[in-house]
């Protein structure tokens, strides 16, 4: 595994693999969600990049970039482990007075974007910036990060880039707490409120097979599950994000954020 510290060092590299490239964006931090988008990207390509950088772009003034957990000799370890051929981790890829990518203005505004804003330019950005470094066939996001993945493929498709983005499922503990570098922050007694995200939605997936399919209903009994929390949103929305009033199998995302302790913490489950 070639790991290149700096745009040149990732040119060169790049230039020596000569098939399809799968790539798998990370902040890094790595855990077994990001590896299971490399192992998927390692079956469906020839080569498989990984990046890991902490974008600033994407943090806001008053967000974690600081304190983001920052695991860089852990990372090359679990990278190499899992055969990637190339780990681009650069300590900086912005310029001075540059253009930058501004996502869409509904699209953005909402739910993670209402609470972080500017959050998705920084998101779009960055991947503007690595999807043409890197060049790759396609690119790998984890459906827990719904919204991300959605302002990506739409910045895809809006700027023709013959790119494929590929979502991959969402990896749990066996307690069913979705993945997450920030889970790092939690406390064990914030970890045990933390299990009620996930919790919830299994219980609203319980509910539905049951023929309840009204979102009022289902919103009411997942904030019941969540109230020790402090809920950011629950939202019940259709695939291109309008919140619908009945949900519909193959169409539906349930959407939470909620903070436990000052950890803020997502979860969503695609119906
Ligand atoms: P990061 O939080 O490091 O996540 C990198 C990728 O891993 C994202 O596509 C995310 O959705 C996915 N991921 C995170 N937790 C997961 C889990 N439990 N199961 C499956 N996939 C999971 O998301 C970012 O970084 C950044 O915003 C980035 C896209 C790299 C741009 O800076």
């Amino acid at each position: 595994m070639i790991v290149a510290r700096t745009i040149d060092e990732l040119n060169a590299a790049r230039r020596d693999l000569i098939g399809e490239i799968g790539f798998v964006p990370t902040m890094g931090a790595l855990h077994v969600g990001h590896l299971s988008l490399i192992e998927r990207a390692k079956k469906e390509n020839g080569f498989v990049v990984v990046s890991v950088y902490v974008n600033p772009a994407q943090f806001g003034a008053d967000e974690d970039f600081e304190r983001y957990p920052r695991r860089e000799e852990t990372d090359i370890a679990l990278c190499r482990a899992a055969k990637v051929d190339l780990l681009f981790m650069p300590k900086n890829v912005y310029g001075k007075d540059e253009p930058t990518i501004s996502a869409p203005p509904i699209g953005a505004s909402i739910l993670e974007g209402e609470i972080r804003p500017g959050h998705f330019d920084g998101v779009l950005t960055v991947i503007m910036k690595m999807l043409h470094l890197i060049k790759p066939k396609r690119v790998y996001f984890g459906k827990k990060d719904a919204q991300q993945l959605w302002l990506i493929a739409k910045m895809v498709s809006a700027f023709f880039m013959e790119i494929e983005v590929v979502a991959c499922e969402t990896a749990r503990e066996s307690n069913g707490l979705a993945l997450s570098s920030r889970n790092a922050y939690l406390s064990e007694g914030e970890k045990n409120d933390a299990l009620k995200l996930s919790q919830s939605l299994f219980e609203a997936s319980k509910l539905i097979k049951k023929n309840e399919i009204k979102s009022s209903a289902i919103i009411e009994a997942i904030a019941k599950t969540l109230a020790p929390l402090t809920i950011d949103y629950v939202s019940i929305v259709d695939r291109e994000f309008k919140p619908i009033k009945t949900i519909k199998k193959g169409e539906t995302i349930i959407l939470i954020a909620a903070r436990a302790g000052a950890t803020r913490l997502i979860d969503n489950m695609w119906i």
